[in-house]
């Protein structure tokens, strides 16, 4: 029991800490206006040569946040929270998929609420970093807002305020989403 509170109480300062970091690179590189989309990414992460990070993201969980919402379980979840329909309702959405941008309403049109959390959600709107010269320089990357690492965008939405949050283990969830690209420089 007591080592039970003890952990209960280290997770929570753990969120907390996580959130004042994270809170600072959303307010600093999220801007809506910079939203191109998943298939735009796509156009060069998709070859099996550079990991094919397009597919693994079509083919892992935050592609189907969306779907997730029109399932049962969604429905109930959002029947005690007093909503109608979770697929349309942004207190869902914020977190289930890019184009509401972490807020309650829409953010861009760039992106369906569809698609899900895509790319973006976690390495920042990529207007201004996609081109190929930019891209293949982490720096400058970094400089016209690619957010890395990515996993400062974790916590934005695996946080105590999801229905269905039962903790985060950081390490254990980016392997499970891990889609390595040959062609960077570790
Ligand atoms: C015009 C082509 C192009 C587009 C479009 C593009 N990228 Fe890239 N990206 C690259 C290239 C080239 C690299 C260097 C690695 C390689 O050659 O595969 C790279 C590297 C990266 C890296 C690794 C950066 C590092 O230094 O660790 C990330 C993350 C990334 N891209 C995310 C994205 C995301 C997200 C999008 C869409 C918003 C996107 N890219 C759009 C070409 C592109
Ligand atoms: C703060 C962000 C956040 C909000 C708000 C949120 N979710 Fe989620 N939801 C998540 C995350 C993160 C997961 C993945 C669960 C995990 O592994 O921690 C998830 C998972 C789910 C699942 C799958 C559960 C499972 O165990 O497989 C359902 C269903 C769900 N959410 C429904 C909803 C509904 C309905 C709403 C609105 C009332 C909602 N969520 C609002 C972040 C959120
Ligand atoms: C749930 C969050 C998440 C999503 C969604 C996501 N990524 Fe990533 N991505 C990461 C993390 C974490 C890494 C590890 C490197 C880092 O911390 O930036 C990474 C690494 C990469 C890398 C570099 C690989 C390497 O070997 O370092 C590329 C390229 C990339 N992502 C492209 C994409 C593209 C393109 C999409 C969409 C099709 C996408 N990612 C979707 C979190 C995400
Ligand atoms: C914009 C919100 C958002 C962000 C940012 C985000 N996630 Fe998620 N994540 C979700 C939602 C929503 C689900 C539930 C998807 C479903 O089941 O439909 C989920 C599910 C997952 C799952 C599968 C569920 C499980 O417990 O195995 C993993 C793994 C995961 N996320 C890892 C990550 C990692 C690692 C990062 C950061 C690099 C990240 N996520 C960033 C919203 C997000």
């Amino acid at each position: 029991m007591k080592t039970t509170l003890h952990s209960a109480i280290l997770a929570t300062v753990a969120v907390a800490v996580g959130a004042v970091v994270s809170t600072r690179a959303y307010a600093d590189s999220r801007d809506p206006a910079n939203y191109i989309g998943p298939k735009m990414c796509g156009i060069c992460h998709k070859s099996e040569d550079s990991g094919n990070a397009l597919g693994k993201w079509q083919a892992g969980p935050h592609a189907k946040a969306f779907d997730t919402l029109g399932t049962p379980a969604a429905k109930n979840i959002a029947k005690k929270a007093g909503i109608d329909d979770p697929q349309k309702s942004g207190k869902c959405l914020k977190c289930h998929s890019t184009a509401y941008n972490f807020t309650e309403s829409i953010a861009t049109e760039k992106i369906k609420p569809e698609d899900g959390v895509t790319c973006e959600s976690c390495h920042g709107p990529g207007k201004k970093f996609m081109a190929k010269s930019t891209m293949e320089d982490r720096a400058k990357s970094i400089a016209a807002g690619m957010i890395y690492p990515a996993n400062e965008s974790c916590k934005l939405c695996h946080n105590p305020e999801s229905p269905n949050f039962k903790g985060f283990d950081e390490k254990a969830m980016v392997e499970k989403i891990a889609h390595p690209d040959p062609k960077v420089k570790h």
